[in-house]
């Protein structure tokens, strides 16, 4: 399916459906990134064209379609200690600031995990930091990793990366101290593992069900949704945080632009930020 077979009108109604279903937002003209996101899904589907897809979305008589696009359309790239200074700075400034938390587990949101990769580098960073600072919380680390997708989900839950995901930001040292080798399948350690539970959620949905957290990181996801959408998140994750917690962003994304409560800390090369009350 090209671009020439989704009319204005169509790539409209699509566009407000995705929105509302996810919080994604699609750019004015990008009908060729639809047609070739849901071209394979189409073929599976028998969906002769566009225009059936959209009768089959509005009217959702086909059982599990629904999911199966917003699926389709989410950017699922990620890799291991990905731009690394979250990583560092979690054992530069965020663990020590809890090292003697010990009555406790220290909790961390991965609020965008996508196939696993950023919160099993925090349950790694963990290790390190641990290993070279013996007796620090003592209580242990509990992480919860959410994404939409639950096709990312599942990846992530079994924890077994391919050639190509090892190539992407894990060196060989980290591959052989956390990974066990089955011929061209590399598993994460049951240690590792551990530490993580994951679940499917929409960051649209309610977040009462997941408790407060220490530290949360929301990392390249804000960059698909609306001003008004970042900022209802923003708002909602920093109610998630203990007094003193900490939010790690993407790079490009900025909390005070939509909620005033964080301080700002400069580490290594990036930012971090910390909620005042
Ligand atoms: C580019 S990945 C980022 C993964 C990881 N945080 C990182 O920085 O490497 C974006 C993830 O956001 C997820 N996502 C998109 N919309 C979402 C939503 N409304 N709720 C929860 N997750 C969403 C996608 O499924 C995808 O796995």
């Amino acid at each position: 399916m090209s671009e020439e077979f989704i009319s204005h009108d169509e790539y409209d109604a699509f566009r407000q459906f995705l929105e509302d279903a996810s919080g994604i937002v699609l750019g004015d003209s990008k009908q060729y990134l639809v047609g070739s996101r849901l071209n394979r899904l189409m073929v599976q589907q028998k969906l002769k064209n566009f225009t059936e897809l959209m009768q089959c979305l509005q009217t959702n008589r086909v059982n599990g379609l629904r999911e199966r696009v917003i699926e389709a359309m989410t950017t699922n790239e990620t890799m291991w200690f990905r731009d690394n200074y979250p990583f560092d700075a979690l054992k530069e400034h965020v663990f020590p600031s809890f090292a003697k938390l010990k009555e406790r587990p220290l909790r961390i949101w991965s609020s965008a995990c996508s196939t696993g990769q950023e919160p099993y580098s925090i349950s790694m960073a963990f290790e390190e930091y641990q290993l070279s600072n013996p007796g620090a919380l003592s209580g242990g680390l509990d992480i919860i990793a959410t994404d939409l997708s639950t096709e990312a989900i599942k990846i992530a839950q079994l924890g077994h990366y391919d050639a190509s995901s090892m190539s992407r930001g894990i060196d060989d040292a980290r591959r052989d101290r956390y990974f066990k080798q089955h011929e061209t399948v590399w598993e994460i350690m049951p240690r590792i593992k551990e530490r993580v539970t994951f679940r499917q959620l929409n960051l649209k949905d309610t977040y009462s069900l997941l408790g407060k957290f220490d530290v949360v990181f929301c990392r390249n996801v804000l960059i698909y949704f609306s001003m008004d959408l970042k900022s209802d998140i923003l708002r909602r994750m920093s109610d998630t945080l203990n007094p003193n917690g900490f939010l790690l962003l993407g790079s490009s994304e900025v909390p005070n632009r939509y909620v005033s409560n964080f301080k700002m800390i400069r580490v290594t090369q990036g930012m971090l930020y910390q909620r005042e009350n």
